[in-house]
């Protein structure tokens, strides 16, 4: 009889450990890469990951792909070896997709993408692979908009056409090719005509939005009715440029950014900015931790139905108080 209730004790523990991964403490793990720690809009989606997936009993660790595809492919490699139950992925460069893909599908890991969109044809080689983000072109058409939405709707000096330069984001990232095309397309649809005067790349950092702006102030002066900028960080930038020029925002010329971060916040709620678009990194941390215990669960996806999107949304003095 013994021999029988120790068996059964046996038996029990194993099943409690199974249930639990096989990890002692209980804990499922989470790897999370991300691109590059040094960006702004990814620190505040990181903090909200941490915070979500830690209050939710995950261990969690973080890696700093430094902006190195080489070295993000061995970060994931690291984490394959060691175990992990899940992956969520910044990917370095949506066109390393298709490795990524193949790499964790061959390691049967749940996986969820975030932030840097691949195709759908790249995600449909592995099942348990989702992409939690937003639609890009929204963010664009959404900038637009706040452009059409000024006084004389972006023409300052009533030439009949928006002269405007765009500071765009790592031109790899679909989020920047469809924030330039759409934030014009929004003005062109309006029937406006329009002029770009410069299109450079800023690569969504804070220091090459000022340096742009401010070249092309020092080139172009007043000739600058609006300024693109494919994130926030790089407006901020623009936004030290314009104030050294001696230009004041919504008086002799416009501002937009996109993400909603806390500074670019402070700038629309002080006239200093135009506006921006949320880029909900909470909405989208949120998504992407529900996606991923889906995927723990054994759900699968199927071909062509492995995006989802967080909706944008437009933020302008009339509603900064909400996001604040
Ligand atoms: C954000 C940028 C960020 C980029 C990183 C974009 O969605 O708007 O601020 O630098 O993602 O991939």
């Amino acid at each position: 009889m013994k021999k029988v209730v120790a068996i059964m004790l046996a038996l029990v523990l194993v099943l409690a450990l199974a249930a639990c991964g096989g990890k002692d403490d209980g804990k499922k793990t989470v790897g999370v890469l991300i691109y590059k720690f040094d960006d702004a809009f990814m620190t505040t989606y990181r903090n909200a990951l941490k915070e979500i997936l830690e209050e939710k009993g995950y261990e969690v660790t973080f890696q700093d792909g430094n902006n190195d595809q080489a070295k993000q492919n061995e970060q994931i490699n690291n984490y394959i070896t060691q175990g992990v139950d899940a992956l969520i992925i910044n990917p370095v460069m949506t066109s390393a997709a298709d490795q990524i893909v193949s790499t964790v599908k061959n390691a049967g890991i749940p996986t969820v993408l975030i932030n840097r969109e691949p195709t759908a044809e790249q995600m449909s080689a592995y099942d348990k692979l989702v992409y939690v983000g937003c639609d890009a072109a929204q963010s664009g058409t959404f900038q637009g908009e706040l452009i059409l939405d000024t006084p004389n709707q972006g023409d300052i000096n009533g030439d009949g056409k928006i002269s405007y330069i765009m500071i765009q984001g790592d031109p790899e990232n679909i989020d920047a090719q469809l924030r330039t095309e759409y934030s014009v397309k929004a003005l062109t649809d309006a029937g406006k005509t329009v002029e770009q005067l410069d299109l450079q790349r800023g690569d969504w950092d804070r220091e090459k939005g000022q340096t742009i702006c401010a070249n092309d102030l020092a080139q172009y002066g007043d000739q600058i009715e609006v300024v693109f900028c494919n994130n926030d960080d790089m407006a901020i930038g623009a936004l030290q440029s314009i104030q050294a020029a001696g230009r004041k925002v919504n008086e002799d010329i416009y501002l937009v950014g996109v993400d909603a971060l806390e500074a670019a916040l402070n700038e629309v709620a002080n006239g200093n900015m135009t506006g921006t678009v949320l880029n909900d990194a909470v909405g989208q941390a949120t998504a992407a931790v529900e996606q991923m215990e889906k995927l723990l669960d054994g759900a699968t996806y199927k071909a062509g139905e492995q995006s989802v999107y967080v909706p944008y949304v437009k933020v302008t003095p009339d509603n900064v108080k909400d996001f604040q």
